[in-house]
């Protein structure tokens, strides 16, 4: 169920995101590219319905999006992965998660959380680092117990033990992303990676 972006546009963004040199003017501007490559990627299948129209030339038989859309980015450095499905998908809702890893146990800590109806809708949980998967897994639980049952998993860097973790706790789940690395380090980064990608993205 993973599924690795290939566009050579992606490995250009994504290489500006990992160079330590790049401002976070430049961050911001480079994750929002490569977040809507990756919309575009992970809402490939999304049912569509038949809409007849007019053209201004004679009738034609057209199409619509079929199924509701629900973005939930896990807070904070997933925001910066929101704009793209608001700027593209005419019904989306917002969801929000808030977590937060230890930087000791890299364990992560619940601190918010505030969900639109979720059931019979696509729902696309989105963080840009997928390393240990606590986060990941443990916002994945909180969607479907609050009634997600078409679930997606949207990253721009996974991290092996990540994606395990993942297809261990929700098989079901596709997880898309921009690169798979290497492995984590001894605290739990990711490596090649990016560094703390929410630190970059807000410059703290
Ligand atoms: C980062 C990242 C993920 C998490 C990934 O967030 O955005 O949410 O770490 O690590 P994991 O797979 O080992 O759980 P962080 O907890 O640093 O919070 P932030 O987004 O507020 O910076
Ligand atoms: N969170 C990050 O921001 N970067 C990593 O490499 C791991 C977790």
């Amino acid at each position: 169920m993973l599924h690795v972006l290939d566009h050579p546009l992606g490995g250009h963004l994504l290489t500006r995101l990992r160079d330590r040199e790049t401002p976070p003017v430049e961050f911001r501007t480079f994750s929002h590219h490569l977040g809507l490559l990756l919309a575009i990627e992970a809402t490939r299948g999304l049912p569509v319905s038949a809409q007849p129209i007019q053209t201004p030339l004679e009738p034609f038989s057209g199409q619509r999006l079929a199924q509701g859309l629900v973005v939930v980015p896990i807070l904070r450095a997933g925001l910066g992965m929101v704009t793209p499905y608001t700027e593209l998908f005419p019904d989306v809702s917002v969801g929000y998660v808030g977590l937060e890893r230890d930087h000791a146990t890299a364990v992560a800590r619940s601190y918010y959380c505030k969900l639109p109806p979720l059931a019979g809708k696509r729902v696309l949980c989105v963080d840009p680092m997928l390393a240990t998967g606590g986060s990941a897994v443990q916002a994945l639980d909180l969607l479907r117990a609050n009634g997600a049952e078409d679930l997606s998993l949207v990253v721009i860097v996974a991290a092996p033990e990540g994606v395990a973790a993942v297809e261990k706790a929700h098989p079901d789940v596709p997880v898309y992303t921009a690169a798979l690395d290497r492995e984590l380090n001894a605290s739990k980064y990711i490596m090649p990676g990016l560094g703390d990608f929410g630190d970059r993205l807000y410059g703290t």
